[in-house]
């Protein structure tokens, strides 16, 4: 996608370096357009972590450059593979990290010659990427059709679409997986506006899912968190789009803290409330998602402090609360099945949502 007009990833390998990877610093987001050089597995864990990329995609294509970046640097298969277990330490939830990292392990466990293992990572390495971009351009298709019907049901009046955290091509490689149906209706023509949750404590909706939708042109408005109930009561959301950090092959949905109540409210005001996901977002092997999924707690300085720029210019910190409370910080929360309209993935709407009709767009994955 475009940032000032010129196109961008989110992750690329340096064109001067083959021991470096860049990526679009986001924690200087929407005030700075940084970009920050990785050159080492060790980088790339502080980079995932400290949220320096955030997104389920984007973090897994991260840990796939990762594991280029640890192939480089590991003398043999065990270190590369304590390598691949740090890399996985860093963030529990999005389990495209799992993902990747296990992918290229197994990819290099048979490749005995070390400068060819370098080859192989990075050839893998980009494939994760162009396949992330790449299925997040489909969803975008898919979805539009869903847009494209209720834009047919009120001619001349905008679509009105809510969202929730940042699921867009920051989240991601390019395109974005919630953002991506939104950004394919707008090419078409269709009118679309989006609200944008604020999406406290780290506010992904509001600095980055507003400054993406902005750069596009895409007509938006932020909203704090608790606005949604509100404007679906008064029939003024047309659907919902989330995006997912980890979807069980039964249905359950782990995205950012708060998307649950987003999904009750759309169910008590007749919203349709779509999950859009490329197939690595799923888990092929957990159930129960409200008891199985690991959801990851930060650090409560995430509530307590907030962070932004001042009429100087300068970028500030500021505490919101008593310095002596504690603060909670759970960073996903898990919407049962029955709350979600369909699931938008690469290869179609899959709706209604359940076991039966995801493994029956993913047969494979049936064993
Ligand atoms: O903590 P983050 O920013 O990595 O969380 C990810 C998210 O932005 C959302 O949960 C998003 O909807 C899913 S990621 C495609």
């Amino acid at each position: 996608m475009k940032v000032d007009g010129i196109p961008y990833r989110t992750i690329w390998p340096a064109a001067d370096d083959p021991g470096v990877v860049e990526i679009i610093d986001q924690r200087h987001l929407p005030h700075r357009f940084v970009i920050e050089r990785l050159a080492s597995a060790d980088a790339v864990a502080t980079a995932i972590r400290d949220m320096h990329v955030r997104g389920a995609g984007l973090i897994g294509a991260t840990a796939g450059w990762g594991m280029y970046l640890a192939a480089r640097e590991a003398a043999d298969l065990p270190a590369l593979r304590a390598l691949g277990d740090r890399l996985k330490a860093t963030r529990p939830t999005a389990v495209n990290l799992a993902w990747a990292v296990d992918r290229q392990l197994a990819a290099l466990a048979t490749v005995a010659d070390p400068q060819e293992r370098i080859e192989a990572a990075r050839r893998l390495a980009m494939t994760i990427a162009d396949e992330d971009a790449e299925c997040c351009r489909r969803i975008g298709q898919h979805g539009l059709g869903i847009i494209r019907e209720i834009a047919a049901r009120k001619p001349g009046q905008p679509v009105n679409i809510l969202t929730h955290c940042n699921a867009g091509w920051l989240a991601f490689v390019d395109h974005g997986s919630a953002t991506g149906p939104i950004y394919a209706a707008f090419e078409a023509g269709l009118p679309v506006h989006v609200w944008v949750d604020e999406t406290r404590p780290r506010n992904q909706g509001a600095r980055l899912t507003a400054w993406e939708l902005g750069q596009h042109g895409v007509p938006h408005t932020i909203i704090a968190d608790n606005t949604g109930g509100h404007l679906m009561q008064h029939g003024l959301v047309d659907m919902a789009i989330v995006g997912a950090d980890r979807v069980t092959y039964t249905g359950f949905v782990a995205n950012k803290i708060g998307t649950y109540l987003k999904a009750l409210a759309a169910a008590d005001n007749g919203v349709p409330f779509y999950v859009a996901l490329p197939s690595s977002t799923f888990d092929w092997v957990m159930r129960d998602g409200v008891r199985e999924i690991p959801i990851e707690q930060r650090g409560n300085e995430e509530v307590k402090y907030m962070d932004g720029v001042t009429a100087g210019g300068a970028i500030a910190e500021v505490l919101v609360t008593p310095p002596g409370s504690p603060a909670a910080n759970y960073a996903f929360d898990v919407t049962p099945p029955r709350l979600v309209t369909g699931l938008i993935t690469e290869r179609g709407v899959i709706a209604p949502v359940g076991e039966d009709t995801i493994l029956a767009a993913f047969p494979e994955k049936r064993a």
